[in-house]
């Protein structure tokens, strides 16, 4: 019984959770009173170790049942002393900040440079026939150039105009939709054909390495109208390399091929390193950015544009491929912007 008393008390008195867990180990511990005394049971004699056992362990229980309430007593007691201090007026935490993916950075400001000389930007479907991608682009059937694309042919619908369906190897698929849109337009307006066509999308090879990957952008332009000619192309492309790289980069054509151009050219952008002197990242001191050209004819029939009106020019640029040549952003493995690794993406 003294020990029962004892135990009550100090168990009151507690004030804090440390003592309380201690006065539970100097009674309730494996050499606390309460346990020792308990042991000591067997020494009753037989004939009152019943009614001793059954008392001893009505102290126990009652002791433990003290300590439960003082323990939800001081629980209580923090939180209302907790909810005293709540200062509402402190300022919260702020979540951390976010900011666009690099890419997504790249087409808003893609797109906001060739909006402010009268582009719109398109969208036209990044899984589309074969007649889109290939056949309405000049490439004959079976022709060896389409194995330049690498394309992903599907097992889906196969029409029979418009081929098989695949996964758009480049956006010039963009190209004949919007000259049929533009000649619909045409035929219900009595306007002429008119194109400034700017089409961002994702583009699939069958690649992967460092500095390609299976899944990339592209943005391609495509103007028709009457008299647009090569000059119209290079005045566009200056324009693109001196907004979007800067005002000490400089841009060139070169004589290539391409099925859906004549003439076609290669791009190349002076190296934003050494301005074109040459060195290491670039040897020659020109960076490579895609192709351009006149649209041949044989596309804008396919888009059933009449040919004796109407020329057009067109490019196709790699998303990527112009965000690693710009000044100061250097990614070893293409890779790693498709990889959501926060330590990479949060350097830009
Ligand atoms: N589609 C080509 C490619 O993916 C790029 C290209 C070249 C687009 C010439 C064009 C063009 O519009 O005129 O490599």
């Amino acid at each position: 019984m003294q020990i029962k008393n004892d135990a009550l008390s100090l168990i009151l008195d507690a004030s804090d959770k440390k003592t309380l867990e201690e006065i539970k180990l100097q009674f309730l511990g494996r050499s606390g009173k309460l346990t020792l005394a308990l042991k000591d049971i067997t020494k009753v004699p037989l004939d009152r170790r019943a009614e001793v056992g059954k008392l001893a362990n009505e102290v126990k229980e009652s002791v433990e049942e003290a300590i439960d309430r003082q323990e939800g007593m001081l629980q209580h007691k923090t939180m209302q002393t907790k909810r005293q201090t709540l200062d509402v007026t402190n300022p919260g935490i702020t979540p951390p900040h976010g900011h666009l993916h690099l890419i997504t950075q790249a087409i808003q400001e893609i797109t906001s440079i060739f909006e402010k000389i009268g582009f719109t930007r398109v969208r036209y479907p990044e899984i589309d026939w074969d007649y889109y991608a290939f056949t309405a682009l000049n490439f004959p059937a079976n022709h060896p150039a389409r194995d330049d694309w690498e394309t992903f042919f599907t097992k889906e619908d196969t029409d029979s105009e418009k081929g098989q369906i695949v996964l758009t190897p480049h956006t010039s698929n963009g190209q004949v939709r919007e000259m049929e849109r533009a000649v619909a337009d045409s035929k219900k307006t009595g306007q002429p054909v008119s194109i400034r066509m700017l089409n961002i999308a994702k583009c699939y090879r069958r690649q992967s390495d460092v500095s390609h990957t299976q899944m990339f952008h592209q943005f391609e332009g495509l103007v028709v109208g009457e008299n647009i000619s090569i000059v119209h192309l290079k005045g566009v492309l200056d324009y693109f390399v001196k907004s979007y790289f800067g005002e000490n980069r400089t841009s060139r054509i070169r004589p290539y091929h391409f099925q859906f151009t004549e003439p076609s050219f290669e791009i190349d952008v002076t190296c934003g390193v050494c301005l074109g002197k040459g060195c290491k990242l670039c040897k020659a001191g020109w960076l490579e950015m895609g192709g351009a050209g006149m649209v041949h004819p044989n596309v804008l029939k396919y888009g059933g544009i009449d040919t004796k009106k109407y020329t057009g020019f067109a490019f196709g640029w790699g998303v990527e491929r112009v965000l690693m040549m710009k000044e100061g952003i250097e990614i070893d493995d293409l890779r790693l912007l498709y990889s959501n690794k926060l330590e990479f993406l949060e350097q830009f």
